[in-house]
């Protein structure tokens, strides 16, 4: 068949008459339309509803009609209906696709409750309950079977390069093609796109039947995926995955329990295989959850212009308004670059949500505390929020008053006194995720609780700060 490069993968397969794969959301939240992808011996999970069909071009996709063969079904699925793991069975395939993943990935590793758990967490089911099905990916892990049939996949390498409409999916592979490519997205108005993972830029196309018809694909430029210590200074490509930045965050030298921590609940594995650091950045959602965290590493977003022009700001002066920002229309983001802390565990991050897995912060606190040797004064202070406003901010009179400060002076109404400033500085929204008297009183919380954190880590004799006294945030209650 032809396939056009331009419009979604789950579009085009189900055209295809691969009906597997079904749509729930159409927009990266319920797993329903999960595939795997193979690209240089990795494989990943994907949403195929938010994957223009362009994107896996070169590389092997498996959909569910791919896993059982020769009649015989796979040890997921036999263990799937032993166990009673579908019940209306229109999120089966998906779940059969990620725990099919996640026996690729590390076969061993699935009959641990909490990988079993990880590996799943980016579908969702809504009438059989999640324990059939986390028993049946951990009883497969062990099945005598599963090495055969995990051998014997039936991958598809025949999406063609024919392009039926006068569309065009453009993935250069330098950042001069990118450039180059670039130069013609103002000609083609709305209907180009540049796009990395396309976890939010492609929503359009299901949500409001955007049409794209010159799509440039910027996720195989290499020279935007690299992370590097540049000087002291961690410069993140745009191009670096949540999935490879979970990986990073988690290795010597740069462990950082709070970013890993973050990762571990930011969208879902299907999400953070294909999103990009980029993207998060770009988007400029006051939800997104790396803004605050970069915010609080004072970090700098590197740009650079269609002409090959670079520059760069700092992120607290990126965002502008809802969705905007300060990068141009000619211009794309290239990196995002801080200083590394002389100890991470200086960062703390807070994510709020609803639901452990896979869902949007109601708010996010990241704050960045530097004391000195023998922990007496907070020397560096950064606080930073999400969801608290229209665009991520900082809270820069407050690490005013908090840099410098003594740890012996955090006493109680220190510490009322800057809850109260706190609340003067955000405002927050009421909508479905949470109102804004429980987001005000949760951003105090968390800043309370990161107080009395200095105070029992000092060896100071400090005045104890109460729950009384912390809760609730002074002025907003009820
Ligand atoms: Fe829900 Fe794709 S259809 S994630
Ligand atoms: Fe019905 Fe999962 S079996 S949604």
């Amino acid at each position: 068949h032809e396939t056009d490069l331009t419009q979604g993968l789950l579009t085009v397969l189900r055209q295809n008459l691969l009906t597997g794969t079904k749509e729930g959301c159409a927009s990266g939240d319920c797993g329903a339309c999960t595939v795997l992808v193979a690209r240089d011996g990795v494989v990943q999970t994907v949403n195929s509803c938010i994957t223009p069909t362009g994107a896996v071009l070169d590389a092997g996709v498996l959909t569910v009609e791919g896993v059982a063969q020769d009649n015989l079904l796979h040890p997921v699925q036999k263990h799937m209906v032993a166990q009673h793991g579908s019940q209306c069975g229109f999120c089966t395939p998906g779940f059969v696709m990620s725990m099919v993943g996640g026996l690729l990935e590390d076969a061993a590793e699935m009959q641990h409750r909490t990988s079993a758990v990880h590996t799943i967490s980016g579908n969702l089911c809504r009438c059989t309950g999640y324990r059939p099905i986390i028993a049946a990916l951990q009883e497969a892990s062990g099945d005598p079977q599963l090495e055969a049939a995990q051998a014997h996949l039936g991958w598809l390498y025949a999406i063609e390069n024919t392009q039926q409409r006068s569309a065009s999916y453009i993935r250069p592979t330098s950042l001069d093609e990118l450039l180059q490519a670039c130069q013609s997205l103002a000609e083609h108005a709305e209907e180009g796109l540049l796009v990395a993972g396309t976890t939010d830029a492609w929503l359009p196309v299901n949500r409001d039947y955007v049409d794209y018809r010159y799509v440039v694909d910027m996720s195989m430029v290499d020279e935007l995926a690299q992370i590097e210590d540049v000087g002291g200074e961690l410069v993140l490509g745009a191009n670096v995955s949540h999935a490879r930045l979970q990986q990073y965050f988690g290795e010597k030298p740069h462990h950082c329990e709070a970013i890993r921590a973050m990762l571990r609940r930011f969208g879902s594995p299907q999400i953070r295989n294909r999103g990009t650091l980029g993207g998060n950045i770009a988007g400029a959602s006051p939800i997104a959850d790396w803004p605050p965290v970069l915010l609080a590493l004072d970090a700098r977003v590197k740009l650079i212009d269609f002409s090959g022009r670079s520059r760069s700001l700092p992120l607290s002066e990126f965002f502008l308004d809802y969705k905007q920002t300060r990068r141009r229309p000619d211009e794309l983001i290239t990196a995002v670059a801080f200083k590394i802390p002389p100890d991470w565990s200086a960062l703390q991050v807070f994510k709020i949500t609803k639901r452990e897995e896979d869902d949007i912060s109601s708010l996010l606190g990241a704050f960045y505390l530097e004391l000195d040797d023998p922990r007496q004064t907070i020397t560096n202070c950064r606080i930073a929020f999400g969801g608290m406003a229209a665009v991520p901010v900082r809270i820069a009179p407050l690490e005013q008053v908090l840099t410098g400060l003594p740890v012996a002076e955090l006493n109680e109404s220190r510490v009322d006194g800057l809850l109260r400033q706190l609340a003067e500085h955000l405002h927050p929204i009421t909508d479905a995720r949470a109102t804004a008297a429980y987001r005000l009183e949760v951003a105090g919380n968390l800043l309370a609780k990161v107080l009395r954190g200095i105070k029992s880590s000092s060896e100071l004799s400090l005045t104890d700060l109460s729950l009384e006294t912390l809760y609730p945030l002074p002025g907003v209650a009820e």
